[in-house]
């Protein structure tokens, strides 16, 4: 007997979907069969959608801002118009700040916490009912990071806002259960994409020596977007229909400890 993992007839909405570990859950919930919406502060739609339809993912894309009560109410909004339900939501989109408390501006502390935690308060206060309402229930997904089980140097604005991801992540939990709404975080190691790669640029180190430090880990590489949507699909899937309030840590064993 095989076991399919089939999201046919749910939607899922994602935040900072257009990049990195977004797009590629976007792009592999679509293909397990749910219907999409990125939302991303970016303005690229064409690209996205020319995406989906390679993969031949049904998907749709807004164009919003996380850190906006406005703009999360508008993308719930909108997710129900196109597709009617809202069983899934990846509160994914996320940036980091490379500083200590002594070079860290308080404007990028505010923005920081705003993109990483205020988001998820925003957009969850909007699509729970609408969870609840449309399909009785749903997956929250949240992206805490392993910088929120442990400490990184010179991030001290992102170590905070993903400690309390991970945290906030348990409230939901024991909050909405009730409602049937499972809500659990994902922390990723260092994976591939735009936002470590600025991380490098922003330490000035080169890309190459930097990826080397990082695959410093039991499997001995870096992740790619693509090993955490696979987590983000079974979070989302009836396989984790128990699974609630908790952290999974998807990062080659990087938090077991470096050799
Ligand atoms: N890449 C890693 O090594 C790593 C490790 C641990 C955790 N994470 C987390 O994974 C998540 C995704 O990061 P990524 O590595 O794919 O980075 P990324 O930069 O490729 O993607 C992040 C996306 O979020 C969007 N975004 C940022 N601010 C936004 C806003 N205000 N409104 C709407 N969209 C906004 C960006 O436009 C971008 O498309 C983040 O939460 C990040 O903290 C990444």
């Amino acid at each position: 007997m095989s076991i399919e993992i089939s999201l046919e007839g749910q939607v899922a909405l994602i935040t900072g979907g257009a990049s990195g570990i977004g797009h590629a859950a976007a792009l592999r919930l679509g293909q397990a069969g749910a219907r999409v919406v990125v939302m991303d502060r970016k303005a690229e739609a064409d690209e996205c959608l020319s995406d989906f339809a390679t993969h031949h993912v049904d998907g749709r894309y807004i164009e919003a801002d996380v850190t906006s009560a406005a703009d999360a109410q508008r993308a719930v909004r909108y997710t129900i118009e196109q597709y009617g339900r809202l069983d899934v939501l990846f509160n994914n989109a996320g940036i980091i700040r490379r500083r200590t408390v002594l070079t860290l501006d308080e404007s990028d502390w505010d923005l920081v916490m705003a993109v990483n935690v205020k988001s998820i308060y925003l957009m969850s206060k909007e699509a729970i009912p609408a969870m609840v309402q449309t399909a009785g229930g749903g997956s929250i997904i949240n992206t805490a990071s392993g910088w929120g089980v442990v400490a990184g140097t010179d991030a001290v604005a992102y170590c905070a806002s993903k400690a309390a991801v991970i945290n906030m992540t348990r409230a939901m939990a024991l909050d909405h259960g009730r409602q049937n709404i499972r809500v659990n975080s994902i922390s990723p190691g260092d994976t591939d994409t735009a936002m470590l790669r600025g991380e490098a640029a922003e330490l000035g180190q080169p890309w190459n020596s930097f990826r080397q430090s990082a695959a410093s880990r039991p499997l001995a590489r870096i992740g790619e977007p693509r090993d955490i949507a696979d987590a983000v699909v079974f979070l989302a899937s009836s396989l984790s229909a128990w699974v609630t309030g908790s952290n999974v840590v998807v990062d080659g064993g990087g938090l077991a400890g470096t050799i």
